[in-house]
């Protein structure tokens, strides 16, 4: 069993698909599987396509199952994986293996039509998916409300999801690649609102213009660079010691990573007012389980 070998791509601004993928790992290398986790986020490679294939093509090790984990934004899969997924080098190519699985994180609103598009872009890539899996994630909208959204999670309540999905990647070492099914087109099941909202939101780049941006005050900011190191786009830099937006970055993706990790406070937005809205489309969402493994069956 141990000669079938894996590797886990993620991108991971806030950090909770990283620790999803890492509790797949340990869930994997626990029946003997060789597991590579591999985190684009913190190369800060995502958004510039050459950099990005010139990465992998550095990092990755020979598999033979890939898995591919990201967040939902906007009740889709984040555009920056999708694009990660749609440059991936075609299957049999050097180290690149045949079947995969995509993951999401989400924050308890919805997944929206995330898991079916990650799906249908790695077929398109002559993959076959095997498997797919969402995970239950802390929402950071909900990092200033008085009762944040599944905080410290995802923790010790996904650990029965891990173990399916390591029993699931054991079923399928025993089996022939080419009499595993696809299991894409059984990926539809998605609530109606989410599958209206994602539809419309993957056809227009709201992710860079919806959210409000994050503003630092100066007077609180010790320069310790913290959000710099943390940014998955590279925006920020160090000037006259107080955090700043570099003259050429790139549009912020609001994956609000700066505000999250910054130890002292210098950095607000003002996300109080997202309560409301995102509480109703979660109530009218009713998108249960929060942790769940797909395998095609019925
Ligand atoms: C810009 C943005 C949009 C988001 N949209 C959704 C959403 O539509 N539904 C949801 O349940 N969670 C949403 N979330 C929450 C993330 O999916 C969740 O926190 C995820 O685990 C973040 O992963 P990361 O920590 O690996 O970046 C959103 C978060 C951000 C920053
Ligand atoms: S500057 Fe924008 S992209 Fe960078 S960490 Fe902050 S919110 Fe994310
Ligand atoms: S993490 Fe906070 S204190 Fe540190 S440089 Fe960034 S804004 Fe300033």
């Amino acid at each position: 069993m141990s000669a079938f070998r894996i590797a886990i791509l993620v991108f991971s601004p806030g950090g909770n698909t990283l620790t999803a993928a890492r509790m797949a790992a340990a869930a994997l290398e626990e029946r003997g599987f060789q597991v590579q986790v591999l985190d684009v986020t913190a190369a800060k490679v995502i958004a510039d396509r050459e950099k990005l294939l010139q990465y992998l093509a550095q990092e990755i090790k020979p598999h033979d199952l890939l898995f591919v984990g990201a967040p939902v934004y906007e009740n889709r899969l984040d555009k920056f994986t999708l694009r990660l997924i749609q440059h991936l080098p075609q299957p049999g190519n050097g180290p690149w293996g045949k079947l995969c699985a995509p993951f999401v994180t989400w924050g308890g609103v919805t997944s929206g039509i995330s898991l079916h598009q990650a799906a249908k872009a790695l077929r398109a890539t002559g993959r076959k998916v095997v498997m797919t899996f969402k995970v239950e994630a802390f929402h950071v909208f909900s990092l200033e409300w008085p009762e944040p959204l599944n905080p410290g999670m995802p923790g010790e309540e996904a650990g029965p999801l891990m173990s399916a999905l390591a029993d699931r990647v054991s079923d399928i070492v025993g089996m022939e690649a080419e009499s595993l099914p696809d299991i894409t087109d059984t990926l539809t099941d998605t609530p109606l609102l989410p599958k209206l909202v994602g539809a419309f939101t993957s056809r227009v780049p709201t992710q860079e213009y919806t959210y409000k941006s994050v503003k630092v005050d100066p007077d609180t900011c010790t320069g310790c660079g913290t959000c710099v190191r943390r940014c998955p786009l590279d925006r920020l830099e160090i000037r006259e010691g107080t955090a700043t937006v570099k003259a050429d970055a790139l549009r912020c993706m609001h994956c609000y990573t700066c505000l999250r990790v910054c130890p002292s406070g210098a950095r607000r937005v003002g996300l109080a007012g997202m309560r409301g809205p995102l509480m109703a489309l979660r109530k009218l969402n009713n998108e249960h389980p929060g942790n769940a493994l797909y395998t095609g069956g019925a």
